[in-house]
């Protein structure tokens, strides 16, 4: 049955793999990526648009954790395509920050896998660079496909890309990532993040990755975590922080004490309430997020402190792209 469904979408979506002989690698010449990107077939790459202006480092932030990159064109047609996308962006001159910086060597552009600007086909708009203050070491394109060097804090839409060659595939968990582990009777699987991060970050990590802080919403859930968490003891994770705290997507920083999942639920309306002994306490000055101990009994944390967190995702839902082109 599971095996059908995930045939009928590979189907439905267009795609085809094809194995590579003795190991798990799947060579993918499809359509889909992941949830909001669009397939360019000439480009032979995904995009999402970010229309939302963000700084050059939260920029490049995003896009890496939805398995991207900040887009630096290395064809005219990839110019004209992001051309094509900022008639669309609603601000007066608007531009794009672009994957190419001078972070490292002041006067050095170059792009986020390390190729030199000279070795790209691109154009400086009149008067640029123009380093205004020994503070440009960011990109931008303008709508007539011309680069301008830009302060890196200021805020700009931005374009992601995931190029489709040799992308390997997760089939059980339908995505790209292949740290995703499907829970078979519960229809989602679950991804455990090593690099502790606070409760906001992990939040924003999950939403990035078509997913969501994990919500238990069963006996039978909590014990697929307990377990996924043996799986990862702590002599095998990287770094000094406290491995027996994870979080999870529930919190009371609306009300104190109110715990709600990241659905609105309460605990007992999602379906599991279980707090470990003598939680939750609320330690000073306050702990708002939600957590679980290696047990997957509840906990509340701190929400600054730098921890474990689990993802979570449907196998079945998938979000529309927003097309790349003008009309
Ligand atoms: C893609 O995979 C093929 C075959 O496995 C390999 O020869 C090639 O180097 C890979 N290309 C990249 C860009 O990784
Ligand atoms: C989590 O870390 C991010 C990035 O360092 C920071 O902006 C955010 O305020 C932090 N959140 C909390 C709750 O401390």
């Amino acid at each position: 049955m599971l095996i059908t469904y995930i045939f009928l979408i590979q189907l439905l979506a267009g795609t085809l793999y094809a194995a590579t002989a003795g190991t798990k690698q799947w060579q993918y010449t499809g359509s889909q990526f992941r949830e909001y990107y669009e397939f360019k077939s000439s480009l032979k790459a995904f995009y999402k648009v970010h229309r939302v202006p963000l700084t050059w480092h939260d920029a490049r932030t995003r896009c890496d954790r939805e398995g991207a990159e900040l887009v630096a064109p290395e064809t005219y047609e990839e110019v004209d395509m992001l051309k094509s996308v900022l008639e669309k962006v609603n601000a007066h001159n608007p531009s794009l920050f672009l994957g190419i910086h001078s972070l490292f060597m002041k006067g050095n552009f170059v792009t986020l896998s390390d190729v030199n600007l000279e070795d790209l086909s691109l154009t400086w708009e009149f008067g640029e660079p123009n380093n205004i203050a020994n503070n440009e070491n960011c990109i931008t394109m303008n709508q007539m496909g011309r680069l301008a060097d830009t302060d890196c804090n200021s805020v700009h839409p931005f374009v992601c890309k995931r190029k489709a060659k040799n992308m390997s595939w997760n089939n059980e968990c339908n995505t790209h990532d292949a740290a995703y582990t499907l829970a078979p009777s519960l229809s989602t699987c679950y991804k455990l993040h090593t690099q502790p991060k606070n409760w906001t970050t992990g939040y924003d990590v999950c939403k990035a990755e078509g997913g969501y802080l994990a919500i238990i919403n069963s006996i039978e859930e909590r014990d697929f975590l307990a377990k996924l968490l043996e799986k990862h003891p702590p002599e095998s994770i990287l770094g000094n922080f406290g491995k027996d705290i994870i979080y999870i997507g529930f919190h009371d920083l609306f009300v104190n004490r109110e715990y709600r999942t990241l659905e609105g639920q309460t605990l007992a309306e999602a379906g599991y309430n279980q707090f470990a002994g003598n939680q939750p306490d609320d330690a000073p000055p306050g702990e708002r997020c939600g957590s679980i101990f290696r047990n997957a009994q509840l906990n509340d944390a701190w929400c600054d402190r730098l921890f474990l967190f689990i993802c979570e995702r449907s196998i079945k839902k998938r979000g529309k792209a927003e097309s790349l082109s003008a009309q």
